[in-house]
């Protein structure tokens, strides 16, 4: 007899499925480039950043308001700066990336030449920052592009629409820390062992249902909804066709919104609204790296008139209305969209 079943020995862990999805691949161009950039440490260090964050160099010093906003308005907190200098210096040091987008940075950050890799890795350093001083889950959110020209590299390097992306994913500070990855051949997931310090394989390929029974956004502002918003919400909460009315749920950071979704089905929306036509969140490191991950996932992601993955961004840090999550979710959405006509 032996007691060694309850240890396992074959643990896939993120560094070690990466490496191997990117051998598997051969050829496929985003589990290639992940793999690359595993090789070359970028990933790992966006692994050390949610390693961080789990058990953050957090003091009471480092929760509240920072003093200022940015560049789309809103309050900076401590942590976001934390969490922005050290995904910066992280992919910087990784030698893999030559342009840089964040949230945080008004300007797209242009690595210096002895430091450049050939990718564009825009992020969220740490998404959801309302909940920070209350201790409601946040996250980091990351998209990767492949730099296309051999030009100095630029701010233009990075409008890329989402379709083009290499790699995408995100981490979770919740209930547990886990990282979300896909490099273009589905969705895994990875845990936070923290006596090990390894995100090990929890889910793989992950799969949306068709239809869930959640729907999310800020119904805060009804007032100032489209009338297609008003339409579908009614729908939900008064079916006529017998079914029952769908559930309520909001957060308020899109990473445990999205991931929420991602896990039991439904969907989530931050619309447009007559005052702000084009929602709040971003399309280069909120929509597009969020809309990859749930089409990797089987579900789907519109602005209501058009596939969020399909859009062609003009400037780093241009918003997009959203709805993503399971297909029919979303299918009925866009048909309610339709019907009332672009405005
Ligand atoms: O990054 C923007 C963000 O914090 C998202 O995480 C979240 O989905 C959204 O804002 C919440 O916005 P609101 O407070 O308007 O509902
Ligand atoms: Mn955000």
């Amino acid at each position: 007899m032996s007691d060694q079943g309850a240890f396992d020995t074959n643990v896939v862990t993120v560094t070690r499925f990466v490496m191997e999805e990117g051998r598997r691949a051969k050829g496929n161009r985003g589990a290639d480039n992940i793999a690359e950039l595993h090789v070359h440490g970028s990933e790992s260090h966006l692994v050390r950043c949610a390693q961080s964050w789990d058990s953050p160099p957090v003091s009471k010093q480092s929760y509240g308001i920072a003093g200022s906003t940015n560049v789309t308005g809103d309050q900076v907190k401590k942590l976001d700066i934390l969490s922005n200098d050290l995904m910066i210096n992280m992919i910087k040091s990784s030698f893999t990336s030559c342009v840089l987008v964040s949230e945080e940075n008004e300007k797209a950050i242009i690595i210096e030449p002895d430091k450049r890799g050939k990718y564009i890795v825009c992020f969220d350093p740490l998404d959801g920052s309302s909940n920070i001083d209350c201790l409601v889950s946040i996250g980091t959110i990351f998209a990767v592009y492949k730099k296309n020209t051999d030009d100095e590299p630029s701010e233009k390097d990075a409008l890329q629409p989402g379709r083009d992306l290499v790699a995408a994913g995100y981490a979770l500070y919740g209930s547990a820390t886990m990282i979300v990855l896909s490099t273009g051949q589905g969705v895994n997931c990875f845990m936070l062992d923290p006596a090990i310090g390894e995100f090990i394989l929890v889910d793989r390929d992950v799969k949306i249902k068709k239809r869930g029974k959640i729907y999310s956004l800020n119904e805060g502002y009804a007032k100032h909804f489209d009338p297609a918003v008003t339409e579908y919400l009614q729908k939900k909460k008064f079916p006529r066709d017998g079914t029952e009315p769908y559930n309520a749920r909001y957060i308020g950071s899109m990473v445990a919104d999205v991931h929420r979704t991602l896990m039991y089905g439904g969907i989530f929306l931050y619309p447009g609204n007559v005052k702000s036509p084009q929602g709040k969140l971003r399309l280069l490191y909120e929509g597009n790296p969020m809309a990859y991950i749930m089409e990797q996932a089987g579900g789907m992601a519109s602005t209501g008139f058009e596939n969020i993955l399909d859009i062609q961004p003009e400037s780093i840090h241009q918003r997009a209305p959203v709805a993503m999550g399971s297909p029919d979710d979303v299918l009925e959405y866009i048909a309610i969209c339709k019907k009332h006509g672009k405005k």
